[in-house]
């Protein structure tokens, strides 16, 4: 106990350095003020909930608890958002993936302070793309609305409602493919230099991604033999052979020492409503599968367009 005291202080010190560094590296600050008033007003959230319930039963495997009591983490609202994330035959919609990340910012902050610091990064990632998604989608609609003006005679009510309702679901930031696609074409997406696009911010959440399926992973695991290793453990390897591959030697130290204070197995199992190991398992690889399909999906797309390295 007296070591994790000690840790958890010393933790605290780090967290300024931590944070400014994180920030520092991450992104521009004129975004945050300009996208903090959007974020109540997520127009992007609305749809979310329309394959919320669906998916807690999923298609395979026993169900889920829907409602876990007493916490802000749901693990079947988790699942459902991943389940409908894979779209077409190669692509990821972004709706869903960004409902996803909701979730998993809701367990990291579950999971203290430091790891709490991570997540106000993805939240700010997140609300990067939506607010590009919501810039597009206000541009279109303009256009569309000079365009209905210059030929008034003939726009309907109804033909209005359908041509904005479309819009929706074939927009710049629909799926991930749109997203390239539509962003290449506009010549936003910098290889060489530092910028806010959505393809960037992206591959951003896509390794932060990677860390967490793998530290999901390795909780679920149960080995044949010997003592289950301790969640900080796992977290921390996890971390060294993802993330930390794209961090600075400060923010790796910060960041390993970090996982210190992580909470122990047992929290594990009531955040996700399991009893024990083997409950914990069954449920957590389910999630590590279909974050999988998610990842692996994005993967293949950033790959094809080389821009798994941009800065
Ligand atoms: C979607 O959210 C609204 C408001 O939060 C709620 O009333 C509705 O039941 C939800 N629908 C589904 C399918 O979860
Ligand atoms: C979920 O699955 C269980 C058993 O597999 C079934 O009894 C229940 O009706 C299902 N719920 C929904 C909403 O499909
Ligand atoms: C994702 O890709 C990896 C490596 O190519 C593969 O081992 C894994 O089974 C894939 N996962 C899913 C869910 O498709």
């Amino acid at each position: 106990m007296g070591v994790k005291r000690k840790a958890a202080a010393a933790i605290l010190v780090l967290l300024f350095f931590l944070g400014f560094l994180w920030l520092q590296g991450g992104l521009d600050y004129h975004w945050d003020s300009c996208l903090k008033g959007y974020n109540q007003v997520d127009k992007l959230h609305h749809l979310s909930n329309s394959s919320g319930a669906d998916g807690a039963n999923g298609s395979e495997g026993p169900p889920i608890q829907e409602n876990c009591p007493g916490q802000n983490f749901q693990v079947s609202l988790l699942l459902s958002h991943l389940l409908a994330a894979p779209a077409y035959s190669t692509d990821v919609l972004l709706q869903p993936y960004l409902s996803s990340w909701d979730e998993l910012v809701k367990f990291m902050e579950a999971l203290g302070p430091m790891v709490g610091l991570i997540s106000k990064e993805i939240e700010t990632k997140t609300s990067i793309i939506r607010q590009l998604a919501l810039l597009a989608e206000e541009n279109r609609e303009a256009e569309l609305g000079a365009d209905l003006q210059s030929i008034h005679s003939v726009s309907t009510e109804v033909g209005t409602k359908k041509s904005l309702g479309a819009s929706q679901h074939d927009g710049a930031y629909h799926s991930v493919r749109s997203m390239i696609l539509v962003e290449l074409n506009r010549g936003v997406v910098d290889f060489d230099h530092q910028t806010d696009s959505g393809c960037r911010t992206l591959l951003r959440l896509h390794r932060a991604l990677l860390w967490l399926k793998l530290f999901l992973e390795k909780l679920a695991e149960t080995p044949e033999a010997g003592r289950l290793r301790s969640p900080s453990e796992l977290c921390r390897e996890a971390y060294k052979t993802t993330l930390a591959n794209h961090h600075t030697w400060f923010v790796r130290r910060a960041a390993e020492l970090a996982f210190i204070a992580m909470p122990e197995r047992g929290f594990f199992f009531r955040l996700v409503c399991t009893q024990d190991q083997e409950e914990l398992n069954r449920v957590l690889s389910r999630v590590v599968r279909a974050i999988g399909e998610v990842y692996n999906r994005t993967q293949k797309a950033l790959e094809e367009n080389n821009m798994l390295d941009l800065p």
